[in-house]
């Protein structure tokens, strides 16, 4: 689990350069992307009636993507449409897996073969504290002991909390098709190795953990990628049997 707080101009920052593990390729841009791509037909029918700040965050993305799949050595990667599922995940070609994220002005797409990593997750998040009320309905009790022991300053703990769980989620959803409501995992926040999250799958039988990193910068965008979750027989951070309270 990664995270990072960088500028919304992304020329200057490279928040994933920072924090993805070898074998992860990855693009990102401003939004809307500069320069402008024309964008793939297959693409823009997924945008019919969107509002125009959704089809700026969503071709950049998409740009971004075609750019890490090139970096991958997928062949013709500009040319090839990555499209989505019913969940709003996007799909990748066979082999790969992959994330993508937009927030403020910035956006990113990761990827990897999934025989290296079973599945990514990646999030930007502003560096801005949680609205008032949402923490209790994101964070699990133990998350929230964790927050409140941590030292106030410019780290908004919680934004970056979910940003985490919002990467998990992206993740696991990507490995199992699950959807993942936010108390359903927990981030078990650990300072070596970085923090790490924890999943059941539904039949309660399999603990999955998922490892990464994260980064804050000055402002105002948080990056959080989760590399990969993997079937454990036994994890020293083995999840209980029972979702959190
Ligand atoms: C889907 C979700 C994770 C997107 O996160 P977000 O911060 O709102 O937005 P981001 O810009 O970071 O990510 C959006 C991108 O995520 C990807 N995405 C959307 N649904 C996805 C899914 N089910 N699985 C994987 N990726 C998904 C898409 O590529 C999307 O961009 P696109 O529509 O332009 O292609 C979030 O809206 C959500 O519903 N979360 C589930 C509840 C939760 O918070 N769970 C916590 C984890 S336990």
């Amino acid at each position: 689990m990664s995270n990072a707080i960088g500028r919304s101009r992304p020329a200057s920052v490279a928040p994933l350069a920072e924090v993805l593990p070898p074998g992860v390729h990855f693009a990102e841009s401003e939004v809307p992307a500069f320069p402008q791509v024309a964008p793939l037909a297959a693409e823009a029918a997924l945008l019919v009636g969107a509002l125009p700040a959704r089809r700026e965050e969503f071709l950049a993305g998409r740009a971004c993507a075609h750019r890490a799949l090139a970096a991958l050595g997928i062949p013709d990667a500009a040319r090839r449409p990555v499209l989505r599922g019913p969940a709003r995940e996007p799909l990748w070609p066979a082999g790969v897996t992959g994330s993508i994220t937009h927030r403020g002005g910035y956006c990113a797409a990761a990827v990897a073969w999934r025989h290296t990593h079973a599945a990514l997750g990646i999030d930007a998040e502003l560096a801005r504290a949680l609205p008032p009320g949402v923490e209790p309905k994101v964070c699990t009790p133990a998350e929230r002991r964790w927050l409140s022991a941590q030292p106030p300053g410019q780290i908004p703990w919680n934004t970056l909390l979910f940003s985490a769980k919002e990467s998990f989620h992206k993740a696991w959803f990507a490995l199992t098709g699950q959807w993942l409501g936010p108390l359903d995992a927990e981030v078990v926040p650990q300072a070596h190795p970085a923090p790490a999250a924890q999943a059941d799958s539904d039949t309660k039988s399999v603990p999955y953990t998922a490892d990464g990193t994260f980064r804050i910068r000055p402002a105002p965008a948080s990056v959080s990628p989760f590399d990969p979750p993997a079937p454990r027989a036994a994890s020293p951070c083995a999840p209980s049997s029972s979702p959190p309270a």
